[in-house]
Order: structure tokens, then C-alpha cells, then sequence
């Protein structure tokens, strides 16, 4: 069943290349670069949108919002649903709710989904197991289309979550007349290449990860740090830490450092940056070089041609915009997977977890 794997985790890791592929299959036109979800065509483009999830499914909707409000031009809120349920929320019939979860049974996101249809709100729920509790009664659902996901640790799931996300916001782009031409271009041909990417890219990224882990798993403590939409990725690295290694590790958006958490930092509390060639690098590495004032240790997850000079620059396959995230998630993965097996742990079955948490 692990089709000789060690753990299933690193095959699910492994199978992101087709995951893309399957997300995209009928999905996108590439002659007439049309994406087409017929999932939401009764539904209108709403005024604002709200994303309610939980865990790994939460940091995708955080990582959407970037694209979505950038090329659809549709508001975004993105919610904790176990906060989105007791909030006197304020929804506009006109809004849309969108529940995000990989087994559609989470009970703070059904919570939430139910409540926005009390209220009068059409609720689209994107999930990946069909039938599950979410699909079946959310107004639309988008089916993520990763095969079942065995793991605790959710790790294709959240890629096929992004790809959806990704499509989502250049449909509704070109509904609503928001998106440039050029921009869909770009972003059609970089995620028709992301398979092919992904596949020669990941055995090197196993090798690396493992290398880091041997050197980094004696570390109590790690920062994650980013910033724009690289920002829920740290979250998402930190969570995959904490979760299959049982490193205590934090996610920040890289500026908020200097608020008070760069007191922790000292030769043995590292940082796992995420340098991207983006706009914001520049910032990114000003960040950095203020952890390696006060002696910090910096693995820098970067792309070809960056200049980062830290203890550890890992440089993986660079992808057009928002897109790089496609190929630094499962850097995050394979990281935090090679720690906890170096560290002997039970990758797939983490203490004190449950692959779906149907209870508050
Ligand atoms: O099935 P869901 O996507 O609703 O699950 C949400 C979280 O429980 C889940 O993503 C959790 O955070 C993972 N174990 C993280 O790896």
C-alpha cells in the first residue's frame, strides 16, 4: 500500500506531480487559456469572500486570499473556523462562504458551513472526500481530486487545495473582467509545468531535506519566517514540525520579528527562512541578516540566482509568481518528514492526533 515507501507521508509527498495533474484535467482549456469550474456557474461572483478551514487547510485558504484578491479582486476574510462559529459574524447575502477541508468532516468547519446557511449564505466547500459530510451539504462543491490521504500529516492535500485555489481566482478573474491577460498567460503555463517540475525536482529535495535534518533535528525550537504569500507557507512548515517531530516551531510573517519574538533567537534557536525571488526578497533578507545579528542559525529556502548568504541555502526550481509556493511546500514537507523519522518518530500516526477531528 505504501508502494515502497517507508512511510505514507512521503508518498503522498511523492505524488504532488500527479495531484497537479489530476486537479487541472478538465478543468482548464489550454488552447483558449479558459479555466472552467462548473461547480460555481449558478453561482454569482460574490462581493466578498470568507474561507473557513482548519490546520493545513486554513494556511491554503491564507495562501489563496494573495491570489484571489490580486487577480478576481474579491475580498477576502480568512477564518479559524472554531473563532468563525462563536463570532457575531457579519455576512452580506451577497457574500460567499467557502469551507476548506481535505476530509469534509472537521467538525468546526462543518460547524461554520452551517452557520453561513442559517444565515442566508451560499457556502462552496472545497474538499477532497467525496460524499463527506461538507460536500454533501455545502450549495457547491469543488472536489480536490488527491486520492485518499493516509497520513495525519496533511501534505497533498494542501497542494491540490492550492492548485483549486489557483483556478478559483483565474475564473472568477475572468468573470468579473479583473485579470490581465498576460497574468493568466503566465500563470497557465507555470502550472502546466509544475508536474514535470515537481517530478525531477523532488528527488534532490529529499536528498537535501535529509542532510538539513541530520544536521538541524537536535534543535527544541525553530522559527519559520516569510512574508506575502509565503507567509501561511511558514505557518505551514512550522505546523509540519511541531506535528510529525515534536520541535516545538513558530511561524511569523518575517516583519514581525522585531515585535518581540526575535528575543528567542540565540546559536540554538534556528530559522528556517523562505527567500523566494519575488519582490519581497529584499525585505526577506534584511530579516535575516537581523536573526544572524544576534547569532542564529538560517536554513534560507531560495531559488537560483538569490544571493543569500546563511549557514544553509537550499536552492530549489524557481516558478512563475505565487506559483514558486508549488515547489517550496513539499520542501517544508520532506524537511520536517526526514526530522521526525531521524528522530525515530511514528511519522504517520503523531501522538495525540486524529487524521479527522470530528469533535470541538
Ligand atoms: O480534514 P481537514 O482538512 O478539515 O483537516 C483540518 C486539520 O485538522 C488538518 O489539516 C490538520 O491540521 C493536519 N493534521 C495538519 O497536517
Amino acid at each position: 500500500q505504501k508502494g515502497g515507501y517507508k512511510h505514507f507521508m512521503l508518498k503522498e509527498i511523492f505524488e504532488q506531480p500527479k495531484v497537479v495533474t489530476d486537479c487541472l484535467a478538465g478543468r482548464v482549456d489550454w488552447a483558449r487559456e479558459e479555466v472552467t469550474l462548473p461547480e460555481l456557474a449558478a453561482l454569482p461572483v460574490p462581493k466578498r469572500l470568507h474561507i473557513v478551514a482548519c490546520g493545513t487547510s486554513l494556511h491554503a485558504g491564507m495562501w489563496g486570499k494573495h491570489l484571489l484578491e490580486s487577480w478576481a479582486k474579491v475580498p477576502v476574510s480568512v477564518e479559524i473556523a472554531s473563532e468563525f462559529r462563536y463570532r457575531d459574524i457579519l455576512l452580506d447575502p451577497e457574500d460567499m462562504v467557502l469551507v476548506i477541508s481535505q476530509s469534509g468532516e472537521t467538525a468546526d468547519t462543518l460547524a461554520g458551513l452551517r452557520i453561513a446557511r442559517e444565515k442566508g449564505v451560499k457556502v462552496a466547500g472545497l474538499c477532497n472526500v467525496v460524499g463527506s459530510s461538507i460536500a454533501r451539504e455545502a450549495d457547491a462543491v469543488i472536489y480536490t481530486q488527491a486520492g485518499p490521504e493516509i497520513s495525519v500529516a496533511s501534505t497533498k492535500a494542501m497542494c491540490s487545495q492550492m492548485v483549486l485555489l489557483t483556478l478559483l481566482a483565474l475564473y472568477w478573474g475572468r468573470r468579473k473582467a479583473t485579470l490581465a491577460d498576460d497574468v493568466r498567460h503566465e500563470a497557465l503555463s507555470a502550472l502546466r509545468k509544475l508536474p514535470g517540475q515537481l517530478e525531477s525536482a523532488l528527488p534532490g529535495m529529499r536528498d537535501e531535506a535529509q542532510q538539513l535534518a541530520r544536521t538541524y533535528s537536535k534543535a527544541r525550537s525553530f522559527f519559520y519566517l516569510g512574508r506575502g504569500h509565503c507567509f501561511p507557507l511558514a505557518l505551514e512548515g512550522a505546523l509540519k514540525l511541531k506535528e510529525i517531530s515534536y520541535i516545538h516551531a513558530e511561524g511569523y510573517a518575517s516583519g514581525e520579528m522585531k515585535h518581540g519574538p526575535i528575543a528567542l533567537i540565540d546559536p540554538e534557536f534556528p530559522t528556517f527562512a523562505l527567500a523566494l525571488a519575488d519582490d519581497l526578497f529584499p525585505k526577506v533578507k534584511s530579516n535575516i541578516e537581523e536573526v544572524q545579528a544576534r547569532r542564529g542559525k538560517v536554513i534560507a529556502l531560495t531559488n537560483p540566482g538569490v544571493e543569500v548568504r546563511v549557514d544553509n541555502p537550499w536552492v530549489v526550481p524557481a516558478a512563475w509568481g505565487p506559483l514558486a509556493a508549488f515547489i517550496a511546500l513539499p520542501a517544508l514537507q520532506l524537511f520536517s518528514y526526514e526530522a521526525a523519522d531521524y528522530l525515530g518518530k511514528d511519522v504517520d500516526q503523531p501522538r495525540n492526533l486524529a487524521k479527522s477531528v470530528t469533535v470541538e
